[in-house]
């Protein structure tokens, strides 16, 4: 599949270089043009680089992997106004945290996944906010036996089924966590997870097995 990024930062040069990997074509675009190419270069002959507007039209989805706060620059640099973006698949993986405080700076209103949503009437799907970069550059995540398990918000059931082969050509699982309107609880979730590992607890430890979801009996 053909795959633009938003962004040529950490997130994606992690899940860009994975997908790659896993035989997919990518245009790699950001607001400093020489470090988008010199990302593209990093990730090989499958990957170009362009600018905003032409990964957001360079094919089958595009990944939203910009620092919250540029976000709304980004999307109206790729045309999201223009409507480029519109109906195609836009995978979000931000994360609007704030740093200090680690508490949300969409809190009170729509997520962020909505606001994306709101600017570019694209099928957003809300995934891999969850983990570090570094995870995603594991091949594959597995932790224990058992594979990283992706929860996916979106509404498309095509957006959302397009982006499972994303996920399990990482060697992940994917799994259904609803409808867009509750990316607002993965993007919490993100935050409250951030605050756990920093003051280093076992933020795993926290959530028991499924057997014991319900009760103990
Ligand atoms: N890194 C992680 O482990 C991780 C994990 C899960 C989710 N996330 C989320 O994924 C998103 C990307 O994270 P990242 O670690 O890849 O971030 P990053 O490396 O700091 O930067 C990502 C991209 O955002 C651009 N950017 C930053 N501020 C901007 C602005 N004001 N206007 C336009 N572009 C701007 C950067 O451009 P420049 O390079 O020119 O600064 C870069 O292309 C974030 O929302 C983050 O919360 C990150």
């Amino acid at each position: 599949m053909r795959i633009g990024i938003l962004g040529a930062g950490r997130m994606a040069d992690a899940l860009g270089t994975q997908w790659a990997r896993a035989g997919h074509e990518l245009m790699v675009s950001g607001r400093a043009p020489e470090k988008a190419a010199a990302l593209a270069e990093r990730i090989g002959p499958a990957a170009r680089v362009g600018t905003f507007r032409e990964a957001a039209t360079f094919g089958d989805a595009v990944l939203l992997a910009i620092r919250d706060d540029g976000v709304q620059d980004v999307l109206a640099a790729a045309g999201a106004a223009d409507g480029t973006l519109q109906g195609r698949v836009l995978v979000d993986c931000t994360n609007p945290v704030v740093p200090e405080k680690l508490t949300l700076k969409t809190a009170g209103g729509p997520s962020m996944a909505e606001r994306v949503a709101a600017a570019t009437r694209a099928h957003v799907v809300k995934a891999f906010n969850l983990c570090h970069e570094d995870v995603w550059r594991m091949t594959p995540p597995v932790f224990d036996g058992v594979k990283l398990a992706v929860p996916l918000c979106g509404d498309d059931p095509d957006a959302l089924a397009l982006v499972r082969t994303l996920v399990t050509g990482l060697g992940c699982e994917p799994i259904d966590g609803g409808a867009l309107e509750r990316a607002a609880l993965l993007e919490a979730t993100a935050a409250f997870m951030i605050g756990l590992w920093f003051s280093g607890a076992n933020a795993q430890a926290v959530i028991p097995p499924l057997k014991y979801a319900f009760g103990a009996h």
